[in-house]
């Protein structure tokens, strides 16, 4: 679909484009005829994740002459935000750098956007803001409790983006993501992070390396198989979900939130024999203690984002998932090359 706005192609200033989901996103934007500014501090991206025909900012949210700087380069319908800091056992080691980063950046954003007069912004959100979960699959309406200050940090911007909507009229859509896995489909984009705590890339390394493993954190969890299940959401289908809400908030959103998940579950066990089956290697799997944190059961409805933005995930079949990322990580060994 052509983007709203103006004949000429429409820009959104992408906010930690150079990271996993940012990147795809912005792929996915530039297909759907957008124009895109990537603006990133490079602290956890990569230069060489940016799409080619997307422009390149360095700068940081903590820096306000940078961001005022991009925001005057351009006449932006939109910013996409995705820059943050995103490990949960970070964040308890080191909860001021998460309300640095996350709280004050995004602060910072907001009022940038107001002050140059741009009204629009996905929120790159999560399933942490849930915290105790007690029910599954998940709606939007479920309690917020998040219970690491990761979690809070996402949970409060969503608040301020409220809050920001009520009074200033900003139009917001935060996409609560759920497991975001696998890699784009035409081998571009990857993902790359420092250090990897996922599973599903930390099961494609032991896939790729014999002499590494892949530890699995706790079978004691009330679950079929006793490990954690999860509900893994491919990262084109999330980027195609950025788009989606782009579209209604020209239109019909005022200030929304929205789960991104396929709804079905699959447990770390299922997952590391589904890596067997797809790469053809053995994986070698090494029962731990629990990490402390983990929810045992984390799924989704998505049914709202499916009625209201009319998001069709289509790579959502875990198989897909591992495939594209295992096309990655075979050939990218170390990642973007670091
Ligand atoms: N796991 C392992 N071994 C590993 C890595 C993970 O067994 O080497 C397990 C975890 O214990 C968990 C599951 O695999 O049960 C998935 O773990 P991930 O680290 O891949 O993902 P999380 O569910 O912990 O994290 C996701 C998002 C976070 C978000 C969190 C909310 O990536 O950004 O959900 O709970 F904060």
């Amino acid at each position: 679909m052509a983007p709203a706005g103006s004949g000429s192609r429409a820009a959104v200033l992408v906010v930690g484009g150079a990271g996993y989901v940012g990147s795809h996103t912005v792929k996915g934007l530039l297909a759907a005829g957008y124009r895109a500014v990537v603006f990133d501090n490079l602290s956890t991206g990569h230069r060489q994740a940016v799409p080619r025909g997307a422009r390149f900012l360095k700068g940081d949210l903590l820096q306000p002459a940078s961001l005022g700087r991009a925001l005057a380069a351009h006449r932006f319908q939109a910013v996409f935000h995705f820059a943050a800091r995103a490990l949960v056992g970070e964040s308890v080691a080191d909860p001021a750098l998460y309300y640095r980063q996350n709280l004050t950046g995004t602060q910072n954003l907001l009022d940038a956007m107001r002050a140059h007069g741009v009204g629009k912004i996905v929120f790159s959100s999560t399933a942490a803001v849930y915290g105790e979960v007690r029910t599954a699959p998940l709606r939007e309406d479920h309690p917020k409790a998040p219970c690491n200050p990761y979690g809070r940090t996402k949970w409060t911007i969503e608040c301020m983006l409220r809050d920001y909507g009520a009074a200033y009229g900003l139009r917001s859509v935060s996409l609560r993501y759920f497991n975001a896995a696998g890699c784009d489909p035409d081998g571009e984009l990857g993902e790359d992070h420092d250090p990897e705590t996922h599973l599903i890339p930390n099961v494609l390394r032991a896939a790729r390396d014999r002499r590494r493993g892949v530890r699995i954190f706790g079978d004691d969890y009330e679950t079929p198989d006793g490990t954690c299940v999860r509900d893994y959401v491919h990262v084109t289908d999330l980027a195609q979900a950025h788009v989606r809400a782009l579209e209604k908030l020209d239109s019909e959103i005022q200030v929304d939130a929205f789960n991104l998940g396929n709804g079905s579950g699959y447990s770390v066990r299922e997952v590391v024999d589904m890596a067997r089956e797809v790469t053809g290697r053995p994986i070698r799997a090494e029962l731990v203690g629990r990490r402390p944190g983990d929810p045992p059961v984390l799924v989704a409805s998505a049914e709202r984002a499916r009625a209201e933005l009319g998001w069709q995930p289509v790579f959502g079949a875990l198989g897909t998932i591992l495939e594209t990322a295992w096309g990655w990580h075979r050939t990218h060994p170390r990642g973007y090359g670091r």
